[in-house]
């Protein structure tokens, strides 16, 4: 890809402002020397400023996600995107949320521009395993282990039942819960089909991923290492 092309898609400036950072000399190779509008320097090797380019397409990240942000630049409110450099919102191709997080849950939300690769990981027959630690308004009764592993709990306005996940009381009102699916608010909706009500929502794990020390409203890159664990997990689940 041309250079201008490829700083612009990265989201850095419009394309006619990177034509100007060219002239101005700022656009270097790893070894210093000035880059043109015809250079075709390896993506690594690209300097702007003296610092290294953002990853190339085929980007993935974990974000911590904290309450009150939403998914969707359509909704009102803060969104994702404010935690994250500017620029990750211009990129072409576009910065997606690997499945969502409603405004009030909390935790790990994956991110990608990698389309083929968000698909594998939210496709229903992927069955990718997230888990979900549910703070809610009334202590379990004991029941609802068996209810969501049934495999035929269905949740109202929809025609297929869900697939059975699995359900760990840790205190009274207080639930660790691993699903395979990503239906709308699915957490939400299936402890109101058994008379709960989730109070707080924090996305503990998706596959093999954990947040390990990041804190909230941070983000870092995935390593290959952690993408390989995302899949293992869920090959083994
Ligand atoms: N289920 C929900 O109800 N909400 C979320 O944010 C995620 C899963």
């Amino acid at each position: 890809m041309r250079l201008v092309r490829l700083i612009a898609n990265l989201g850095y400036a419009s394309q006619k402002e990177v034509r100007g950072m060219i002239r101005d000399g700022r656009l270097t190779s790893a070894d210093g020397a000035i880059l043109t509008a015809e250079s075709r320097p390896d993506h690594t090797q690209i300097r702007l400023d003296g610092e290294g380019l953002d990853p190339a397409p085929g980007m993935v990240l974990m974000l911590h996600k904290p309450f009150g942000y939403t998914c969707s630049t359509s909704d009102p409110g803060r969104v994702i995107y404010e935690l994250l450099p500017e620029r990750f919102g211009r990129r072409n191709p576009v910065l997606a949320p690997v499945g969502r997080l409603d405004r009030d849950s909390t935790g790990l939300l994956l991110m990608t521009d990698d389309g083929p690769l968000l698909h594998r990981i939210t496709a229903p027959r992927s069955h990718v395993p997230k888990t979900y630690e549910a703070t809610l308004a009334r202590p379990l009764t004991g029941d609802e282990a068996e209810i969501f592993a049934s495999g035929t709990l269905m949740l109202r306005s929809e025609t297929t039942p869900l697939a059975p996940a699995v359900l760990v009381a840790t205190e009274p009102c207080k639930a660790r819960i691993t699903i395979v699916e990503g239906r709308y608010h699915q957490i939400k909706r299936m402890f109101a089909a058994v008379g709960n009500h989730v109070e707080q929502l924090h996305r503990c794990t998706v596959g093999g991923l954990g947040l390990g020390d990041l804190a909230p409203g941070k983000w870092r890159l995935l390593t290959p290492a952690d993408l390989a664990g995302l899949f293992e997990e869920s090959e083994r689940a």
